[in-house]
């Protein structure tokens, strides 16, 4: 079976990388694919965010790094032939924002989503804390 796990990954952070890992652990394959969220005003170029996804994740060998210009996350799985949705979840919050993503996906393409809780240690980890504090 084909993953993806989608995100903004603006940076991408050791806990997507954990995310990435343990899902790679799962499935056959496991997309990593840059998206943009409607909700987030862009970091980094996407062709950075590309680079260092692909630079983290290089030891896995399951794991391919992708982009997608398209609106809907729905879309791009219709287009690449995918079977799963994987998201990480550090928070009660983190699902509830989720879980509405997750049943309209189902809802429109007929994809099911797996959550993956975050591990110990990793819960306070975040793209915006991180590019907030390598600014410092
Ligand atoms: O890393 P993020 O910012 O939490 O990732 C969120 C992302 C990009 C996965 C989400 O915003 C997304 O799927 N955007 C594409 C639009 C879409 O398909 N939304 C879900 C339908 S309700």
């Amino acid at each position: 079976m084909r993953a993806v796990f989608p995100g903004s990954f603006d940076p991408a952070t050791q806990g997507h990388l954990d995310v990435a890992r343990r899902a790679a652990g799962l499935f056959d394959e496991v997309v990593l694919c840059v998206l943009t969220n409607p909700d987030k005003a862009g970091r980094l170029p996407l062709a950075e965010r590309l680079a260092l996804l692909t630079r983290m994740t290089g030891d896995l060998a399951n794991v391919v790094v992708d982009s997608s210009p398209g609106r809907l996350l729905v879309d791009y799985c219709r287009a690449a032939g995918i079977d799963v949705i994987v998201r990480g979840v550090r928070t009660p919050a983190d699902l509830a924002h989720e879980l509405p993503m997750a049943r309209m996906n189902r809802h429109l393409g007929g994809i099911e989503t797996l959550f993956v809780p975050t591990s110990p240690g990793q819960a306070h980890i975040s793209s915006t804390l991180v590019a907030a504090t390598a600014r410092r």
